[in-house]
């Protein structure tokens, strides 16, 4: 017996070319860490509350000063409109269905402000290039298309080597599926490289060229933590890539509790990597995440279009509710003493 949840993966292994499936599915190198992530959060253990008033439950957090009523959001993913025709366009309106939250990846192959009128509360992920000017256009477009704050992420100063099994990705899909939202030519203009030197000074840009507020994502270290809310950062997003960059670095459950504890109330604090059912969501929010974030979930759900994102949303929610309740918490803010200790995972 397993669970809709559960079977996500094995349902999109029916739909999608084996080609795209191994793109979605793979991790860096020997995948060390992709393999590690889940197993990590099912290592945690609980210590719930009893004789406490679980009647009304409320899942909602605040992220970045705004409710939403999930305490995941759905992580940047490119390749989406190859998964399924409405791409990104379905996960929108499936998310602002559920009134969550998108982060869209730069490599999007829907443009922003199509995005955008789906009403859905969105945030851009940016990679930003050695010429940082030549990201200025997608992050203006973002910005008029409503994009609510900047995710950089910082893992991928060049790209994690991966081993295809059969044929890559990359030599069948269409480029009219991916990256729509650069200027033409772009990837050829010199200094459209990604940047190896991201500091602390580009989030200044960032926040001053965006007048967003910005997200650091791929930190796995308190003292990085720290150096990026010293630096300007509102959120720290505590993230391997989902095992796609460096291989066995940590696994991001073993890593969330330092960086929390480093940036205390200061800012925001997020989490993803193997993150797949309610008790992992539990384990994530009691371990003093603001919230999750989910990379290939939707994206296997979206192989069953807008209908799989919905649903996918609606089971983990019915999850984590079911979860909350067991552990005597009504809210995500009662979570925090919920682990035996030794906090952390034995991975
Ligand atoms: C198919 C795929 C594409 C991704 N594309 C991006 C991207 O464009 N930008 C980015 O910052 N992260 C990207 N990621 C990483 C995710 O945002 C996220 O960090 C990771 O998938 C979380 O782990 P999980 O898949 O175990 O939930 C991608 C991940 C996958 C699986």
């Amino acid at each position: 017996m397993t669970t809709w949840l559960a079977g996500l993966e094995e349902r999109a292994r029916a739909v999608l070319p084996a080609p795209v499936l191994e793109y979605v599915a793979q991790g860096a190198r020997e995948s060390v860490s992709t393999a590690e992530a889940v197993a990590s959060w099912s290592a945690f253990r609980f210590l719930p509350h009893v004789m406490r008033d679980v009647t009304d439950v409320d899942p909602g957090v605040e992220l970045l000063g705004r409710r939403t009523e999930l305490p995941w959001g759905v992580a940047p993913t490119t390749l989406q409109r190859v998964v399924h025709p409405d791409g990104e366009l379905a996960m929108a309106r499936a998310t602002a269905a559920a009134s969550g939250l998108l982060v869209v990846s730069s490599n999007a192959g829907t443009p922003f402000a199509e995005i955008g009128a789906t009403g859905v509360r969105w945030w851009l992920q940016a990679y930003l290039p050695a010429d940082r000017t030549l990201a200025e256009p997608m992050l203006a477009g973002a910005v008029e298309a409503g994009a609510e704050a900047v995710v950089l992420t910082v893992d991928t100063p060049v790209v994690g080597t991966k081993y295809a099994v059969g044929e890559s990705i990359w030599a069948t899909v269409d480029p009219a599926l991916v990256r729509v939202n650069f200027g033409p030519g772009h990837e050829e203009r010199p200094g459209a490289d990604k940047a190896t030197d991201l500091g602390p000074h580009d989030l200044d840009w960032l926040r001053e060229s965006t007048g967003l507020p910005v997200v650091v994502k791929g930190v796995l270290r308190p003292d990085d933590a720290r150096r990026c809310v010293d630096a300007g950062a509102s959120a720290v997003w505590v993230s391997n890539h989902g095992g796609r960059q460096l291989d066995r670095a940590v696994p991001t459950a073993a890593a969330l509790p330092d960086v929390v504890d480093a940036v205390g109330a200061d800012a925001q604090v997020y989490v993803d990597g193997g993150v797949r059912s309610g008790l992992d969501v539990l384990a994530a929010l009691a371990s003093g995440a603001d919230a999750v974030f989910l990379g290939r979930p939707p994206v296997w759900a979206l192989a069953e279009g807008e209908a799989g994102v919905a649903r996918l949303h609606a089971e983990l929610l019915a999850e984590t509710v079911e979860a909350l309740r067991l552990a005597g918490c009504r809210r995500v803010a009662d979570t925090r003493d919920l682990l035996a200790a030794p906090a952390l995972p034995a991975t």
